[in-house]
C-alpha cells in the first residue's frame, strides 16, 4: 500500500538532505528515506505571533499543514511547560518553555555522519524525545545495538510503540541521562541530543576504548558547539575538537519537574556593590553578535548569561542611553554607554559582586590576539580529574576550565 500524502515528502526530505551534503553515506541516506518522521511527531506545537497552535495529523483541517511542517527541515516542539517565572507573551498568553522537540533533520544528519559509526557498533543516545533518532540509529545499526534514555517517562512510553510500528525495539530507559546507562554499557558511541556545560564522567567511563562522544557543549552565550571527543585507550579521558557544525540543543535537565536550568530563575541582583568608571575602549567595538567572540567570552566569564546592545538607564543623564550590557548568573551586570564623554572616554556602570566589564575588555584584546577564532578552532579535554577547553599549539597555549555555567 502506498501513502500518497506522506511518501513523496519523506522521499523529498531525504533527497534534499543528500543534495545539500548533510547526508553523505549510502547507509544514512537509506535510513532517512526509510524513517517516516510523521510517525514520531503526531502533534507539534507551533508558535504564532500571539500564542501557540497545535498541529495534529488526526485533525483533517490541519493534516496538510501538519505534514508540510513535519517534512520541512525544521526542529519541531512536541512538548512544553509554562515558564516558571510566569512570563507572558505580548498577547498576554503565558510563555512556555520547550521541554522536548524533534531535532532539525539537517542537524541530525550532520551529527549522525559525524558520529562515524561502523556496522554493529553499540550506541547510547541521551534524549529519546520523539524516538525519531532512535529509529534512524536502529535502521543503521540494528535495534539491539541502540540504547536511548530520556528523563521523561511519558516520552519514552510514547516513543516505544512508534518504534514498534517500524519493527524496532531498542532499549528505552527513563531516567537522568547524565548517569549514562549503567548496566547497558560499554558503548562505542554516545550521542547527546540534550546540551551539557561539561561532559558527565559516567559517559566517559561507559565508553569503550576507541569510542566517541558527540555532545553539544553549551553555555548561555554560544550554544552551537558540538564536540566530538574520543577515548583513545583504557584511561577515562576523552579529547577532541569542537566541530564546525553549528546547531544547539535544549539543556540536559537535572530535574524533570523543572523545565529551567537552576540559574534561569531570577538571580539575586542586590548582592555586591555598584561602581562607576570610564574606559577608552569604545563599547560599540565589542562584537556582541560575533559567534567566536561570544564563545570566547563564555570561556573567560564563568556563568555569563547575556551580552547585548540596547538601551540602559543612565542615572546621571536620567534617561535611557544606548549601551553594551553583560550579565552573569550571580546577578552581576555591567553597562558601557556607547556615546563618548567630553573627555572622549566612555562611562561604565558595574553592579554585583563581579566587575564584568574588565573581563569583556580583556576578552576583546584576546580575541584579536588569537586572530578572531571561530569555535571550531578550539578543543576539549575531559577526564576524571579535570575538564577544559583549549586553544593554540605547544608554543602559545590557552585553557579555560569547564563547566561553562
Ligand atoms: C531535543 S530533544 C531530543 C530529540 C530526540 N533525539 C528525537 O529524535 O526526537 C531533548 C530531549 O532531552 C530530554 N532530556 C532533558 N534532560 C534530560 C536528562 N537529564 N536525561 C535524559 N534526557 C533528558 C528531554 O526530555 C528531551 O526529550
Amino acid at each position: 500500500m502506498t501513502h500518497p500524502d506522506w511518501e513523496p515528502p519523506l522521499a523529498a526530505l531525504a533527497a534534499a538532505l543528500a543534495d545539500a551534503g548533510h547526508l553523505r553515506s549510502k547507509q544514512w541516506i537509506e535510513a532517512f528515506a526509510a524513517t517516516p518522521r510523521h510517525l514520531f511527531t503526531p502533534e507539534v506545537i507551533v508558535r504564532t505571533s500571539d500564542g501557540y497552535r497545535t498541529l495534529s495529523g488526526d485533525v483533517p483541517a490541519t493534516r496538510q499543514e501538519w505534514l508540510n511542517t513535519v517534512y520541512a527541515d525544521e526542529s519541531l516542539v512536541v512538548q512544553d511547560k509554562p515558564h516558571a517565572a510566569g512570563h507572558r507573551m505580548p498577547s498576554g498568553e503565558p510563555l512556555r518553555v520547550p521541554t522536548s522537540s524533534s531535532t532539525m533533520p539537517s542537524l541530525m544528519a550532520r551529527m549522525l555522519e559525524a558520529l562515524d559509526v561502523g556496522d554493529d557498533m553499540r550506541v547510547l543516545e541521551i534524549g529519546t524525545g520523539t524516538g525519531y533518532n532512535s529509529a534512524l540509529l536502529s535502521h543503521r545499526l540494528g535495534d539491539h545495538n541502540v540504547v536511548s534514555i530520556d528523563i521523561d517517562p511519558d516520552l519514552t512510553a510514547q516513543a516505544a510503540p512508534r518504534l514498534v510500528q517500524l519493527g524496532y525495539t531498542p532499549t528505552l530507559l527513563a531516567g537522568d541521562g547524565a548517569a549514562g546507562a549503567p548496566g547497558h554499557d560499554p558503548f562505542d558511541r554516545i550521542i547527546a541530543t540534550a546540551a551539557v556545560s561539561e561532559i558527565p564522567l559516567a559517559w566517559i567511563r561507559q565508553l569503550k576504548p576507541g569510542g566517541k562522544i558527540l555532545a553539544n557543549l553549551r553555555g548561555e552565550l554560544a550554544g552551537g558547539t558540538l564536540c566530538l571527543l574520543s577515548k583513545e585507550d583504557e584511561e577515562d579521558e576523552v579529547i577532541g575538537p569542537v566541530l564546525p557544525l553549528g546547531g544547539h540543543f535544549m539543556w540536559l535537565r537535572p530535574d524533570l519537574a523543572d523545565p529551567h536550568r537552576p540559574h534561569e530563575h531570577t538571580p539575586d541582583a542586590r548582592r555586591g556593590t555598584s561602581s562607576r568608571s570610564t574606559t577608552s575602549l569604545p563599547p560599540a567595538d565589542v562584537p556582541v553578535d560575533d559567534g567566536g567572540f561570544r564563545f570566547l567570552l563564555q570561556l573567560q566569564l564563568h556563568a555569563v548569561q547575556a551580552l547585548w546592545r540596547g538601551p540602559a538607564f543612565d542615572p546621571p543623564g536620567r534617561a535611557e542611553r544606548d549601551a553594551v550590557i553583560v550579565s552573569t548568573a550571580d546577578g552581576s551586570r555591567a553597562e558601557a554607554f556607547t556615546s563618548p564623554e567630553p573627555s572622549k572616554r566612555y562611562r561604565v556602570a558595574q553592579t554585583g559582586s563581579r566587575r564584568l566589564w574588565d573581563t569583556v575588555e580583556a576578552t576583546r584584546r584576546l580575541f584579536d590576539d588569537l586572530n578572531q577564532p571561530t569555535p571550531d578552532k578550539f578543543g576539549v579535554v575531559a577526564n576524571d580529574s579535570t575538564q577544559f577547553v583549549w586553544f593554540g599549539n605547544d608554543d602559545d597555549w590557552h585553557r579555560w576550565p569547564l563547566p561553562l555555567i
